[in-house]
């Protein structure tokens, strides 16, 4: 597919379009060994595309782990409110990327970033499977039936809920610790799970998508790209 030379440096990384304009325009880019003189100039996937004399790798579609912070909205346009895409560098702003499942605004954890709509859609097709895991802490405790009705699959006025695990990881005072893992991702759907048994989720955390797991090392607001293995979990789900 042919597309202007500025689109393709963007999807290389090299940065925003107007600062790709600006490296055209200092003749630093070749395509297949003639310098390029204007980001209007049509490549492909084919084409041999130098900086520097150095080859570009092109980027079809970017994926991004990000740890959600809390008070983010997972949208990629608020007028008012601060979104996901806001806490992107500029290279990352305006390469179409949206988030593959939706966390709420005060749910943290791992948010997957792309522009690959095929791999979203996947991801979020009951057909795939694509487990996702949170630990969440849930007010006072829990009744001690909760493992057995979350593995039948919880009842909700719109829908039933495949199976999901539930495990107990620390019972406190006040609050109670768990990990649940579920197949969908409906909206509200872990604090609606706890609230048909009458507890209220008062923290949530996503730590694992399909085969994706939250980088430890990565705070909160700070992301990075897949790395080679994730990439694996990607190409199997598309
Ligand atoms: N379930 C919820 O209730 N909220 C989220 O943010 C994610 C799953």
């Amino acid at each position: 597919m042919q597309m202007r030379l500025d689109k393709y440096l963007c999807s290389c990384g090299l940065g925003t379009r107007s600062v790709v304009k600006r490296i055209i325009k200092s003749k630093r880019v070749t395509i297949n060994g003639t310098t390029a003189d204007s980001s209007d100039l049509k490549v492909d996937e084919t084409s041999l595309v130098k900086l520097d004399g150095k080859k570009l790798e092109y980027n079809k579609y970017t994926y991004i782990m990000l740890n959600k912070p809390p008070g983010y909205l997972s949208a990629t346009k608020d007028n008012n409110k601060k979104t996901i895409i806001d806490l992107l560098e500029s290279k990352y702003q305006n390469i179409g990327l949206f988030p593959a499942g939706r966390l709420d605004k005060d749910t943290v954890g791992l948010v997957v970033l792309t522009n690959d709509g095929d791999f979203a859609h996947n991801t979020l097709s009951p057909k795939k499977h694509v487990k996702k895991a949170y630990i969440a802490h849930i007010e006072g405790n829990l009744p001690p039936d909760a493992s057995e009705i979350f593995k039948k699959g919880v009842i909700l006025k719109d829908f039933t809920c495949e199976s999901a695990d539930l495990i107990i990881e620390e019972t406190l005072s006040d609050y109670t610790i768990v990990k649940v893992t579920i197949q969908e991702g409906k909206y509200h759907q872990i604090k609606r799970m706890f609230f048909s048994l009458k507890c209220n989720v008062i923290y949530l955390k996503r730590i694992s998508f399909g085969e994706i797991e939250l980088d430890n090392s990565l705070k909160e607001g700070e992301y990075r790209l897949l790395n080679e293995k994730e990439m694996e979990f990607v190409k199997a789900v598309r």
